[in-house]
């Protein structure tokens, strides 16, 4: 029976665990490109369907700045990434810890895929990308009519495929945040989590 005066018990490892975070580096990184890639989804699918325009000039310019920045961004995160590890994943069954792996996986390798697809495609339809309209970006592959229709339907299918992603990502967030109440949210944010169940 513990006196008024004991201290409380030590913390089990499995609890503190539970309470890690990403840094708030990798906290910031992850929110700006996610608002980042979900706007550059919607304005993708949007700017397409346009009638030809000034306007939709300026949103294509757009797109490809904001697109290149995002793969700036993303050898960025990938290098903070590899260079600080993430909080050890929590409590979960295999399979799900194993989803969880491969959809991550499946997030890094869409971060590049998809606007280097786009820039390649850019380039080979023949308009090579000048960055903020200032910046004359390199070609990697060369102004070929064929190749432009080959890579415009590859870069639509990574990015609605990068979308899926999300979808599934954001579902499974959601589940582990409030059926499994598990505070798996707090390890993205920035404060620490309000719910009684996440043990601190
Ligand atoms: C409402 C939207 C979102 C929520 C609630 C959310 C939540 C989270 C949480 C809780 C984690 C940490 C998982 C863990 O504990 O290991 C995480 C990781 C991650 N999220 Fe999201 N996310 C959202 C949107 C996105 C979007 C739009 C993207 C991609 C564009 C994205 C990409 C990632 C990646 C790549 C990781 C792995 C981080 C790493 O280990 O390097 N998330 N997200
Ligand atoms: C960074 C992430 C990017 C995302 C999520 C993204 C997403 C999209 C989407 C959803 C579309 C519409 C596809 C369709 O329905 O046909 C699109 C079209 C397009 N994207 Fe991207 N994009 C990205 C980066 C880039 C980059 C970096 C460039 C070029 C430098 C680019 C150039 C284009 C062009 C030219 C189109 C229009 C293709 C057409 O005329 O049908 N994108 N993008």
């Amino acid at each position: 029976m513990p006196t008024p005066t004991s201290s409380p018990p030590p913390t089990p490892p499995v609890a503190r665990d539970r309470a890690a975070r990403y840094d708030p580096f990798a906290v910031g990184l992850h929110w700006l490109l996610a608002l980042g890639f979900l706007a550059m989804l919607v304005l993708g699918s949007t700017m397409t369907g346009l009638p030809l325009s000034p306007t939709r000039l300026k949103l294509y310019n757009w797109h490809k700045w904001a697109g290149v920045s995002l793969l700036a961004l993303s050898l960025l995160r990938v290098a903070w990434r590899l260079t600080h590890l993430p909080p050890p994943a929590p409590p979960m069954p295999a399979w799900q810890h194993a989803a969880m792996r491969v959809t991550h996986a499946a997030f890094y390798a869409l971060f590049f895929a998809v606007p280097l697809a786009g820039w390649s495609y850019s380039s080979a339809a023949g308009f090579p990308v000048v960055l903020f309209g200032v910046w004359p970006l390199p070609d990697f592959v060369p102004a070929d009519r064929e190749l432009a229709e080959a890579i415009k339907p590859l870069h639509a299918t990574l990015a609605y495929t990068l979308a899926v992603t999300i979808a599934v990502h954001v579902l499974a967030a959601f589940k582990h945040q409030f059926v499994d109440r598990d505070g798996l949210l707090a390890r993205m944010s920035f404060a620490r989590s309000r719910n009684p169940r996440a043990v601190r």
